[in-house]
């Protein structure tokens, strides 16, 4: 049993959907699994297991951020034998042309954080997504007519950075957006050998707070991502 997460043994699918809203997850378990039953509510982190299509899935909340996410998800592998892990979370575009609604595919994560210097003082680590995982969301995002991107992000520990340019850097540097958790979720499945991606949807533009998603828009798009994560799961 975790400390964070109390589950009994086998109560996780091997395949879990993580969000940082644990509310969002219990709308996930509510609108698109099968027979799903709460396995946790320990501070609120609730977590699910159910089926979709005959699929055993679980979605487990995980807090906002690098420190929170790095403990439910050592939590999933290590106590729980959690194999795969597909983030569905949002993220705010650095460029002109990623427009609001839109899905990012991660391939690869930078990150400001501290945590990534204490495993690697002095040392810069590059966490990229698990391709075959990759592979098969462009495939599922191009079949449904998707507005996609793939490419590299920001994991960020300042959501309201004191420098409110601070962000340009990534951008000129080729980043597509910017979110707080997949650089860890990336690091820390590569160690064990699990296998992860991030999807994304786009619900703001860094410098530009001329056009905000109205609650129908965030919930399509939101809904476009869930459906291409779980789509992930078919053979
Ligand atoms: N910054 C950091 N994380 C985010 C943002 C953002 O602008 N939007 C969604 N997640």
């Amino acid at each position: 049993m975790g400390v964070h997460i109390q589950a009994q043994q086998g109560e996780l699918a091997e395949t879990v959907l993580i969000t940082g809203d644990p509310l969002r997850a219990q709308f996930i378990a509510k609108t698109f699994l099968e027979e799903a039953s709460c396995y946790n509510r320990i501070r609120g982190a609730l977590g699910f297991t159910g089926y979709y299509k005959g699929i055993r899935v679980s979605v487990q909340g995980t807090g906002m951020g690098i420190p929170s996410t790095a403990i439910y998800l050592h939590e999933m592998i290590h106590e729980y034998g959690v194999r795969q892990v597909i983030r569905l979370g949002s993220c705010g575009s650095f460029q002109p042309d990623i427009r609001l609604k839109d899905l990012i595919i991660v391939m690869s994560a930078s990150t400001d954080s501290s945590t990534s210097q204490r495993i690697f003082p002095g040392m810069n680590y590059a966490p990229s997504a698990d391709f075959s995982l990759l592979e098969k969301a462009v495939l599922v995002a191009r079949n449904h007519s998707l507005r996609f991107h793939v490419g590299q992000i920001l994991s960020t520990d300042l959501f309201y950075h004191p420098d409110p340019d601070a962000w340009k850097i990534w951008a000129d540097w080729g980043a597509l957006a910017v979110e707080m958790e997949t650089s860890m979720i990336y690091s820390l499945a590569s160690k064990s050998g699990v296998r992860a991606l991030s999807l994304l949807t786009v619900s703001d533009r860094l410098g530009d707070d001329s056009y905000q998603l109205s609650a129908a828009e965030r919930e399509s798009g939101l809904e476009d991502m869930i459906r291409t994560g779980l789509e992930l799961l078919m053979d």
